[in-house]
Order: structure tokens, then sequence, then C-alpha cells
């Protein structure tokens, strides 16, 4: 039967939808133990789900089996601990195994951006797919979690019908994820909201006895989960949506900076004037080296390549131009990075030859050892290339970073990065580099250069510290 949309109203009465496991709550698997679905199966069973976690990446699965959670997330490793010691969680490569657990079944496999062009790569969503549905022997209801262009869904139910036993009744539905790294613990115990994309009461009771942990956890809070049941064009379409309007906000304020730089203003003063507006808002309004990571990027092209294949190309033209403003942040520091050491740009940019430059930072932001796509790693890289001998350091991400670009020098503390340099570049604003005490690093370098591509340091002290400071969009 289909139920009204949209619906913004807590569910209708759920009590009827018995799990097709028999068992009193939905048993739940996620299929993709990366940073969204091991995050979930962790913070799944510390509600009280019986979880399994089922990757194709066999040396993960053995890391959290042996309570090693494979990402940095605050407050990640003693949740993992503490539900796989109490029996509520365990991860397997043996889809059979996943496909016999789960009652609702979540897709968290990635959906990077296509090697050929700007559109989504669906060949994990259709490869996890498959084998669980050829695998299912009941009843099940199989969750889309990944970011995906619009019509997934709908192709994601062609697949299932295909490879399923038709006589099982396998459904699907959708349910966009908003977590952030750095904040994910919180973000998938306390989400600020809940979107489901269903086409059956069944499924929407389904998946609200699989959120029912997270409904039951506000209310001994006293907060409320808002959720928007709606169809699976919409559910797909709220998270692409959500990226757009967070990449635009940030190219905006950096789009700022660019005019700041051209005309002597002072973009951080412009961000906290406009801001104060609560139409405007002061979130996502720093301006900076701009966005990267495995979300926004990727999901702003996606969006373009989806829309113009739909016929609606124009509609999200604007966002070509939110990509261009974000990628500049990253050459206007390599171009700052020249000035301050005195070197003029040639025809082929800035020659560095002959510097050493510390560089803070790999990952796209703090608290987090993701380095995909990160602004302060591809600095570092461009830093490299025209000829500087970089030296990195950064809390958490120099493992992942030294796999993605070998070719830098990696450090293992601030002292040891900025030794010697004749400039130091502060690319990702962590609260180690935040608070570091400018007289101290003042001894270490070679020459009191810095470049503050977060706009995150204290210009005052700095300056004052005998230090030449560049901020972005800033005099
Ligand atoms: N990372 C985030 O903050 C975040 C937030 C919201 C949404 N998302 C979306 O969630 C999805 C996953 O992102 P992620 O950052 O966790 O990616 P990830 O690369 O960290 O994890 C993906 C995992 O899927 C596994 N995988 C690949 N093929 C598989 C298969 N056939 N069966 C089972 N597992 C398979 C990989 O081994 C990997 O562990 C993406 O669509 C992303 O856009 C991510």
């Amino acid at each position: 039967m289909t139920i009204p949309y949209p619906n913004t109203q807590p569910m209708p009465a759920i009590a009827s939808v018995t799990p097709p496991s028999g068992s009193s709550r939905p048993r739940v698997t996620f299929l993709g133990t990366g940073y969204l679905g091991a995050t979930y199966a962790i913070c799944y069973a510390e509600l009280g789900y019986d979880v399994l976690g089922f990757d194709v990446d066999a040396d993960k699965i053995t890391k959290l089996n042996a309570g090693e959670v494979p990402i940095h997330e605050p407050g990640l490793d003693e949740l993992l601990k503490r539900n796989l010691a109490a029996g509520r969680l365990r991860f397997s490569t043996d889809i059979a195994e996943t496909a016999e657990h789960g009652d609702v079944h979540f897709i968290c496999v990635g959906t990077p951006q296509r090697a050929d062009g700007m559109g989504a790569d669906l060949s994990y969503v259709e490869a996890s797919v498959t084998s669980l549905a050829q695998h299912l022997t009941r009843k099940a209801l199989i969750v889309g979690k990944s970011t995906v262009p619009v019509g997934t869904a709908e192709w994601v139910e062609q697949l299932v019908g295909k490879h399923s036993p038709a006589d099982l009744g396998v459904e699907v539905a959708w349910s966009p994820e908003f977590l952030q790294e750095g904040f994910a613990v919180d973000d998938v115990l306390r989400p600020n909201r809940i979107v489901v994309g269903v086409k059956s009461e069944w499924a929407n009771g389904m998946l609200y006895a699989a959120h029912k942990g997270v409904f039951d956890l506000a209310a001994t809070e006293d907060r409320e989960v808002p959720l928007v049941v709606t169809d699976f064009a919409t559910a797909e379409l709220v998270k692409v949506a959500a990226n757009a309007f967070l990449a635009t906000k940030i190219s905006f304020i950096n789009a700022m900076a660019e005019v700041c730089e051209a005309s002597g203003g002072d973009v951080t003063q412009l961000a906290r004037a406009i801001g104060y507006d609560p139409r405007i808002g002061n979130r996502f309004l720093q301006a900076g080296l701009g966005f990267g990571g495995a979300c926004l990027p990727k999901d702003i092209r996606a969006f373009q390549a989806r829309a113009q294949e739909l016929g609606a190309g124009e509609a999200l033209r604007f966002l070509h131009e939110v990509d261009l403003i974000n990628l500049r942040r990253r050459t206007r520091v390599l171009h700052l990075a020249a000035e301050l050491l005195g070197r003029r740009a040639g025809p082929a940019g800035p020659d560095l030859s002959g510097t050493r430059i510390a560089v803070l930072g790999a990952t796209f932001k703090p608290n987090t050892d993701d380095v995909r796509d990160a602004p302060a790693l591809a600095v570092a890289a461009l830093l490299h290339k025209a000829g500087a001998d970089v030296h990195v350091y950064d809390p958490q991400g120099v493992e992942n970073a030294r796999r993605a670009v070998p070719e830098l020098t990696y450090e293992a503390g601030i002292s040891e990065a900025v030794a010697g340099a004749d400039l130091v570049c502060v690319l990702t604003e962590w609260a180690d580099f935040r608070n570091a005490d400018p007289s101290v690093l003042g001894d270490l370098v070679a020459g009191r250069r810095v470049v503050d591509a977060r706009n995150c340091l204290d210009s005052a002290l700095w300056t004052q510290a005998g230090w030449e400071y560049r901020g972005l969009g800033r005099p």
C-alpha cells in the first residue's frame, strides 16, 4: 500500500511489522564497513541492535573483529570494544552469513567519481546488492545509505528483482546519510533528521523499527528527531541537494575572499558581519582553502552529471563555478607561498627550488585521518611540484597521506616539520596548530613566514612574535 508523501509526522502504528527472522527487533547488517558502514555498525550495536558488518576487504574485517577501528573517528574505539564484548556486534566477509543474519540490510559501499567522467561509479553498489540478493533465503529490506544519483533506488529494485527469488518479496528503500567525519558517532546516535524513501507500509514499518533505538535515545534526552518519509527520488535528492548547498555556501565566501584580495578587504570581518544576519548564519562561512574529502567534491560533480542526463543540466550549471572557485583556492596558496618567499611565477608557475616548506595538515578537515581529495595534501603536492622541499605533519593523517602522496617527507611532530623551514603553511585547522606558540616555533624555523590557509591562527599574536603572516582573503 502506498502511504501519503511527504509525511513529516511520527510514523503511524508499526507494531504489526514483525521482523522476518522472528526476532523482536530487526537484525541489521551494514554492507561496506568504511567510514560510514563501520561507524553505523558499531553505533547500532550500541543502541542494542544485533549487528553484522560485511566487507569484501578481509584486512578491515579482521581488524574490526579484533577490536581495532581501521579509521580515526573520536569515540569509536571504545564503542567497538564494548559491543564486541557484549556479543551484539560481529564482522564477516561471508555474504551468505550476512544474508542469513539480516532483516534490514544497509548498503554503505563507496560511490566514488568515475574514472572517465564526473558521474558516480555505481559498480560497488551493483556488486554488493547483486551478491546479497542472490544469497537471501527469506524476505528482507535492502536500504541504500550510500550517496547516489537520483534513479539509483529504482535500478537497485530491479537488480533485487532479478537476483533474488521472486517469492521472497524482498523490498528496497533509501535512507541517505548526513554524518560528518570527526563527529560521526554523535551524528549517528543523535542525527538532526532521518529521511526515508519507501514504497510500502511494510518497508516504512521495518525502517522505523530499525531506527527505533535512535528515537528512543532521543526521547530519554528530551529531544526529537524529525523524520521525513518520502519517495525514492526525493530521498536520493535530499542528500545531494544538501551537499550542493553546503559547497555553494563555502565557495560563496571564498569568492568573496577573492574579491577581498583584489580590493584590500578582509574576508574574515566580512563573513562575521554578514553572518550576524540569521537568514545567512555564520556556519560554513569561514573563508579558507575550501572543501574536500570523499563527499562534497564528487557529489556536486555527480549531481551535475545526472542533471545533464535528465535534461536539467542548466539548473546546476552554477555548481561548475562552485567547483572552480574551490579549486582556485589551492593555487592561491601556491602563489602566496611564492610571494612570501620572494619567488616570481613564470609561465609554468612559481619556481620554489631550494626552499624548505613545512606543511601543517594533510587531512581534509580536523579530527579525521581521511585524506581523500584533501585540499591540504593537494597544496603540499603543488608546492613539491614547484620544487620546494616539503615536510608534512598531521596529527592523524600521516599514514594515509604517505600512501597517497609518497614523494613528500612526513614528520612525527610539529617541531620536526617546521625545523629549518623558510615558510610554514597551515593547511588543516587542527587544534594543535591553532594553539601552537608562534614564539616557540619561531626559534625553530629558518624564516618566520606563515600562510594561514584556514584563517585559523591569531594573526596579531603571530605578527607580534615576528612572523610575516598571510591569511586567505585578508590584507
Ligand atoms: N564518509 C562520510 O563522511 C560519508 C557521509 C555521508 C555519506 N557518505 C557516503 O557513504 C558511502 C560510503 O562512504 P565511505 O566514506 O564510508 O566509503 P569508504 O571507501 O570508507 O567505505 C566503503 C567500503 O565499502 C567496501 N566495499 C566495496 N565493495 C564492496 C562490496 N561489493 N560489498 C561490501 N563492501 C564493499 C570497501 O571495501 C570499503 O570498506 C559513499 O556513497 C559516500 O558518499 C559518506
